[in-house]
């Protein structure tokens, strides 16, 4: 299938577009490098150096490349920021989306895998969480994603856009192969600080809390790989497709670590010391998080196979090792 890539060079994206590539999809990365990288970009793909908030630009890219599904990974992320600077989420997340739409429906494009978060549920009323669990984001970022998972069940309705709506957890990790060789910017997640602390690209870690109601005092969250993510990706994509059905899926490792877990993990891998310091707690963290994933595995046969925390710290740290 024809696929566009939206966000393609960055650093999901390029794991997305790196797997469509080996499944035997034509892929088109549609990227404006503000994060993405040229280095994530791939031989086998086309590439188209545009801006979703520039509609024209993302029309005659899914009018030239003939794409019959998008995939869309262009969002903010940064969970902090989206606090301070709500305007440039609603902008990037929410009309890059209404873009993304629109020019779906002018062109004949019937098929969209979005990148959701787990940041739509909120504080958790209950663990694992499933796809049934109250939707109550506790931050800016979580409500464009929510409110974007709402336009695309109305596109569903009224236009006929099938859409994979993937929720993940805590994405983390790099290639399994050790094909993508750019590394995130200025990273605020626990895996690439600790990697950054483990090179001396930062002086510590910060562990932001030991006094969470958690058995080591550190808060637990669901990691899930990178190559596990976009093998759901095309999955996803199959899905939507072949059954003319949109869905909505949590993707998580169903496994929870702590962050001194992490740590201690990173340690060992790396055979580094990783200064680290306990500060404050961080706003808007809940103690535990952890996916139920069942509804994945039923539905696309889906299930994390790098996702224990030996491969993802192993497999970043080949990343910023050699990188
Ligand atoms: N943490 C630290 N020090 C750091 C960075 C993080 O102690 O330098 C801690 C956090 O306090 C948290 C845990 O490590 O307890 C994980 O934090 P991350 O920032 O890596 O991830 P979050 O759980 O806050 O959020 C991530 C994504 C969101 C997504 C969410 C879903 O960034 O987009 O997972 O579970 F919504």
């Amino acid at each position: 299938m024809k696929v566009l890539v939206i966000g393609g060079a960055g650093y999901i994206g390029s794991h997305v577009a790196r797997r469509l590539l080996d499944s035997g999809h034509t892929v088109t990365v549609f990227d404006n490098l503000s994060s993405g990288l040229r280095i994530n970009l791939f031989p086998g793909a086309a590439f188209i150096h545009g801006d979703i908030l520039r509609y024209e630009q993302l029309r005659a890219a899914m009018r030239e490349t003939g794409a019959q599904a998008a995939v869309y990974l262009a969002a903010f992320k940064a969970v902090g920021e989206s606090m301070v600077k709500p305007e440039k989420y609603s902008v990037n997340n929410i009309i890059g989306t209404i873009h993304l739409l629109n020019a779906a429906c002018e062109t004949g494009l019937k098929n969209i895998i979005f990148s959701s978060s787990a940041a739509v549920y909120g504080e958790p009323k209950y663990l694992p969480i499933d796809e049934k669990h109250p939707t109550n984001p506790e931050n800016y970022y979580g409500f464009t994603k929510l409110e974007i998972e709402k336009f695309l069940g109305w596109y569903d309705r009224l236009k006929g856009i099938r859409c994979a709506i993937l929720r993940y957890f805590n994405a983390a990790g790099y290639d399994v192969d050790g094909r993508i060789k750019g590394l995130e910017q200025n990273p605020a997640n626990l895996i690439p600080a600790i990697m950054e602390a483990a090179c001396g690209m930062r002086r510590e870690l910060q562990i932001f809390g030991s006094d969470y109601d958690t058995p080591d005092g550190t808060c637990i969250r669901d990691y899930i790989h990178v190559s596990d993510l976009a093998a759901a990706h095309v999955l996803a994509l199959d899905y939507v497709s072949g059954n003319d059905k949109s869905l909505t899926v949590n993707l998580g490792s169903e496994t929870g670590s702590s962050v001194t877990e992490v740590l201690e993990t990173a340690r060992r891998v790396t055979g580094r010391e990783i200064p680290a310091k306990i500060t404050g707690r961080r706003a808007g963290d809940p103690a535990r998080l952890t996916a139920s994933a069942a509804l994945a595995r039923d539905l696309l046969g889906w299930k994390a196979r790098y996702s224990d925390m030996e491969t993802l710290i192993r497999t970043s740290w080949a990343a910023y090792h050699t990188n």
